[in-house]
């Protein structure tokens, strides 16, 4: 083990240089969820093995909570080169349509399925629809499935929502979902979350029980309605004019330790699932599953738009769909 470490160390050392005669290089990853959350713990752990395997040359520097500012803003740092890593979810798809797969309702049926992770829809397909976009996907992390949260009544089908202000991440796709089942979704990024919970001015919202435990929204909300109405998960990702800058064996560095983040997020995942419902429940928030069926029913303009709006959805949705 410590030899494989120092036989890295010392190719890092030739093939970036001597460590006396450049200054020490920043990789600052930022994300916009909690520290507390899955994503802050993977980002974390990451940032940690990242900065052991690259050594003193370089200083890997984490900001969790939207310090550094919401998942738009953090796009707009990796472009212009403010930082070099982010964790990126939901608002993928609003900057490459592509990624509203992940958009599409009950599409993603069960852990099992999340084999379409490691399948080369997302490190073929939808990795060169980032790139068209200029951006480089390094490896994909779990966010998780997704459930509803409120504080008027328990959702069990579509009827529930009918008038509930529903804050969404700020992206068409989930506004037009919860259009379509009936709800007022309101875009917001989610660091604004908890203080419109509390002051009323949205009534729930929608995320992995990670995101909502992490951001001790059960402080805020009554109810919590299991859905897993879409999986979502984090891309880590970098401009990829900037990763092209990277000498090859930091981005080496950085694929490999991502790699292993990716196994950890989503063992730690399945893992956190069951404890982190028991946890929301003894904190009082009242918990149900909802009808699926009504649900999918009235997700079909979801599914129609996407096929309207982006090349080759249809075929995406089917490849998907076969994943056995
Ligand atoms: O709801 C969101 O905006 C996202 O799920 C979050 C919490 C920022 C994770 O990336």
């Amino acid at each position: 083990m410590l030899i494989k470490r120092l036989i890295t160390g010392m190719t890092l050392l030739l093939s970036l240089g001597s460590p006396v005669s450049q200054a020490v290089e920043k990789i600052i990853i930022a994300n916009g969820g909690t520290a507390d959350s899955l994503q802050g713990q993977t980002a974390r752990r990451f940032s940690e093995q990242l900065q052991a395997r690259l050594g003193d040359q370089y200083q890997v520097e984490y900001y969790s909570d939207a310090k550094l500012g919401d998942e738009k803003d953090l796009l707009d740092k990796l472009r212009n080169g403010q930082i070099q890593l982010a964790t990126i979810s939901s608002i993928m798809s609003a900057e490459v349509p592509e990624f509203a797969l992940f958009d599409m309702p009950f599409l993603v049926r069960d852990r099992q399925h999340l084999k379409l992770i490691d399948s080369e829809i997302i490190m073929t397909d939808l990795a060169a629809a980032a790139r068209r976009h200029g951006l480089h996907i390094i490896s994909t992390w779990e966010n998780g499935f997704r459930q509803i949260s409120n504080n008027s009544r328990p959702i069990r089908s579509p009827e529930d929502l009918k008038g509930l202000r529903i804050r969404t991440p700020q992206s068409e796709w989930r506004s037009l979902m919860f259009a379509s089942w009936g709800a007022k979704p309101t875009q917001m990024p989610f660091s604004h979350l908890f203080v419109a919970l509390q002051t009323g001015e949205v009534d729930g919202e929608e995320n992995p029980l990670s995101n909502i435990n992490g951001a001790r929204l059960q402080n805020v909300q009554k109810f919590l309605s299991i859905s897993n109405h879409v999986y979502s998960p984090i891309w880590l990702t970098a401009s990829d004019s900037s990763w092209q800058q990277l000498p090859a064996a930091v981005q080496a560095a950085i694929t490999e330790v991502a790699a292993d983040a990716q196994r950890w997020s989503f063992a730690e995942g399945a893992r956190q699932d069951t404890r982190l419902l028991k946890s929301l429940g003894n904190a009082g928030v009242q918990i149900n599953h909802v009808d699926r069926i009504t649900f999918i029913a009235a997700s079909k303009a979801v599914y129609a738009q996407f096929a309207r709006q982006v090349k080759g959805g249809d075929a995406l949705i089917e490849r998907v769909m076969d994943l056995a």
